[in-house]
Order: C-alpha cells, then structure tokens, then sequence
C-alpha cells in the first residue's frame, strides 16, 4: 500500500514515522510519505490559503494550491476527472471514521490524505478533488495532521505482519471477530494487586473457559453504548 499525506507541516509526522507498526509496514514494502503543499504551490511567496467569500473569521486552503499539489505527486492529468484512488479528505464534518473504514481503506493500493489547516478547504477540494470526506470525531481539531496519524495508525496496523504478533489485530476492539464489541480486558502478572485479583478463569489454563470469559466480557462492554447488539 502506499499512501501519501498532504500537509502544511510534513515535519510532524517524523516522530509518527519512527513508530513500530509504521516501520513495520514500511520494512514490508508498504510507503508511506509527506508532502507540503507549500512545495507546489502555484502562488507566490508559499501562499497557499486565502480569505473566505463572504466574509468571517480564519483561511480557507485553496482549491488551485490542492490541485497543484496532486498534480505535482500524479501527473499532469491526474486530477481529470480523478485522480483515480481513494482521496480521503480530513475534515470535522465528514463521515465517522471508524474500524469498517479502517479495514475498507487498508485494502486499497494507493491512499492519498489531505490535511486542512485553519477553516480547512474550500469546498470545491471536497466536491471534486477528494473521494471522501473523513472525521475521526465530533470535535474541531485545528487541523487534519492529528486526525491523518489516526487514520494511518488505524490503516497500517491493519496490513498483514504490520504488527508484531498476527493475531493482535484478529480479536481486538470492534473486530468482525468479536462481533464489532470492544475487547474483553486483558491482565498480566501480578495475580494480586492490593487484594485485587485476576480473575480465576484467567488463571486456570482451560481455553474453552477462557474464550467463554473473554466473548462474555465483551459483549458485556458493548451494552452501554451500542444496545442493538449487545
Ligand atoms: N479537522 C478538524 N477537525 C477534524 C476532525 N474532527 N476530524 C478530521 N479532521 C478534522
């Protein structure tokens, strides 16, 4: 897989990109880059945002600057109609990002990210550059850098051997494995914290018993916020 994140602030992604899963996915063959959008601007002086129509506060990216942007990374006609792989958009308002989008956008090829700033694109990126709007929640962030790691983290652990161990991404927290439920707890030595014990089941070596625990603990987890499967 490769992906590509636009950004106004690569330089952040550095410390992402030392992450194990992520070196993991890239020792595998998986790439992943950061491109400024200062770099290809069409504008003058690195200017890349401008005023909005209309009046009010902040900047809006331009449509022209993201163009340029994709252009420079896809050819020259990359943009016409499209750029011909998933373009995901980082913005508050857009769909939920959640595991059935992780798992969707970890089978395809080519990724491209793009990461607003300030009062984020003007429109028209959403309308006819991106595929798809995305928001990791119903927050505003500043910007879509914080937001594109979320993506990438949920996205690159999800590639084959990405993780150490291969069964770590099978039953974990809203995996088709455990029904979409989050995961049951996990505990580890000591057996005994301040009189608080592990569970016995855990304790007792007997698989069947401890698969039992583990589902019903999870389903138990899923009550509160999703009734309708629990
Ligand atoms: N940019 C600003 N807020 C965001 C959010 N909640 N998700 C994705 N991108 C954003």
């Amino acid at each position: 897989m490769k992906i590509d994140v636009f950004t106004l602030f690569p330089q952040w992604f550095e410390w992402f990109h030392s992450q194990r899963h992520v070196t993991n996915a890239l020792a595998l063959g998986h790439e992943l880059e950061f491109l400024d959008l200062r770099g290809s601007t069409p504008l003058g002086a690195g200017q890349v945002d401008d005023t909005p129509y209309g009046g009010g506060a902040g900047m809006v990216i331009r449509v022209d600057v993201v163009e340029a942007a994709l252009r420079a990374r896809y050819g020259p006609q990359a943009v016409e109609p499209s750029v011909g792989h998933r373009v995901v958009a980082l913005g508050a308002g857009g769909r939920r990002f959640d595991d059935e989008l992780a798992t969707e956008l970890a089978g395809e090829e080519r990724l491209t990210l793009l990461c607003g700033r300030y009062e984020g694109f003007d429109e028209r990126v959403h309308e006819h550059l991106a595929t798809d709007v995305v928001s990791i929640g119903p927050y505003v962030l500043s910007g879509g850098e914080a937001a594109a790691m979320v993506v990438c983290d949920a996205v690159l652990r999800k590639l084959p051997g990405a993780l150490g161990h291969a069964d770590s991404a099978l039953e974990e927290s809203f995996s088709p494995a455990l029904g979409g439920a989050p995961e049951y707890p996990h505990y580890t030595r000591p057996p005994e914290w301040h009189g608080h014990r592990v569970p016995d089941v855990l304790l007792s070596g007997d698989h069947g018993r401890v698969r039992e625990w583990r589902l019903a603990r999870s389903r138990e987890r899923l009550r509160p916020t999703r009734p309708e499967i629990g």
